[in-house]
């Protein structure tokens, strides 16, 4: 890393059993420890959440999304604000992911071309260009501690032919934008490997990306649709491969499961819609597995979400209040269901980091995935 360099990894131990690692990642918007899950705010808010009650319950990171601010309000005015933190009062840091994922999950007609990706507008159908020099542009302005680099993120369906010339062309990117990248001395810029659930593509992509010297590294095109066997399988033979002082960030991955898992394999930084997004349906996580507050079951159950639980939430309502509101349509609800969920993974991490203390994290592993029912056949 350079002296200029605006981010620094501390680590602080190794669990002795398992690769995972305790560390802190220090940024120009403060420091958190890690591993760490980073709740999304796609479109400068985190679903329902103030910036209060995030910093509350100890999210020090958040995500957002390059793809959403370009359509809406623009990367322009985000800057005029004084750039994302100013604009959406957040003190803490912000990562922001490249745009190159949302184009392919969000756009059904697009053309993949050496220059970029053309594709259409989710929300008004015109057309639209995304080069590696564009995403750069917009996240310098957009001003995250960490940015992403543009990539293409190819599933497990696509033949080893496809993913090979597809992580060739990812590495050109990334080195456009390495060259783009104005602002390389207060946001980090992380490069992406890719290469679906081929072993030698990873490796190579792996080797590619940490030959480019990326402040930090991203795993990508993991949870599209494989089975979780297949992604622990590639977070076993790829995470060696990156640097062990810089930090690794798992991309889009954030049930309770993968999140424990991907600590166990080294992986330092996670982000996941899945928290808000059950949450919003009445979906909550809890330390003994999934409840559907809305459920018939928890009208006159005045116990909390989670009884184990320190959320504002869970110290404060009951299930048979949430399903209430729920019913009711009332948008208190929503806001009570994603406290807790996000809480719930925050508070998982704390718990990971905890166990990694102790080098007990195999059975802290054991005994959560007991609790919450994923050893249920
Ligand atoms: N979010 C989840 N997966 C990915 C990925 O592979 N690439 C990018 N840029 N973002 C992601
Ligand atoms: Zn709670």
């Amino acid at each position: 890393m350079t002296e200029t360099a605006p981010i620094r990894y501390e680590l602080i131990k190794e669990e002795k059993h398992t690769g995972a690692r305790l560390g802190i990642l220090h940024t120009p918007h403060g420091s958190f420890e890690t591993p760490m899950y980073m709740p999304v705010g796609t479109l400068a808010t985190v679903k329902g959440l103030s910036p209060e009650e995030l910093k509350a319950m100890g999210a020090g990171v958040i995500l957002s999304n390059t793809y959403h601010l370009w359509l809406r309000p623009g990367e322009d005015i985000v800057e005029e604000a004084g750039g994302l933190h100013q604009f959406m009062n957040w003190d803490q840091g912000v990562l922001t992911d490249s745009g190159g994922f949302q184009v392919f999950s969000l756009s059904d007609t697009r053309k993949i071309t050496e220059e970029g990706v053309k594709f259409k507008s989710h929300i008004d159908g015109s057309d639209l260009f995304l080069t590696p020099e564009k995403s750069i542009q917009i996240q310098n302005a957009l001003g995250a501690d960490i940015i992403m680099s543009f990539d293409e993120c190819p599933d497990f369906n696509h033949t080893y032919d496809y993913v090979k010339q597809s992580i060739h062309r990812t590495t050109r990117w990334a080195e456009r934008g390495l060259k783009a990248h104005q602002k390389a001395n207060q946001q980090a810029l992380f490069g992406i490997v890719q290469g679906a659930g081929y072993k030698d593509l990873r490796l190579q992509h792996a080797r590619d990306m940490v030959s480019l010297d990326f402040p930090g590294y991203s795993i990508g095109g993991l949870s599209v649709g494989e089975s979780k066997e297949e992604m622990n399988d590639v977070m076993d033979y790829l995470l060696p491969e990156l640097p062990a002082n810089k930090p690794r960030y798992l991309m889009g991955v954030g049930s309770p499961d993968s999140l424990i898992d991907g600590a166990i394999r080294g992986v330092d930084m996670f982000d996941c819609v899945l928290a808000t997004r059950i949450a919003r349906n009445g979906t909550c996580m809890t330390s003994s597995g999934r409840l559907v507050v809305k459920n018939a079951t928890y009208a006159r159950d005045f116990r909390p979400i989670d009884e184990h639980c320190q959320c504002y939430t869970c110290q404060n309502y009951t299930r048979a209040y949430v399903r209430h509101l729920f019913k009711a349509d009332e948008i208190f609800g929503l806001r009570l269901a994603s406290i807790h969920n996000v809480y719930f993974l925050l508070e998982l991490m704390r718990q990971v980091r905890q166990a990694i203390r102790e080098d007990n994290l195999l059975e802290f592993r054991e005994a959560f995935f007991e609790a919450y029912g994923y050893n249920k056949p």
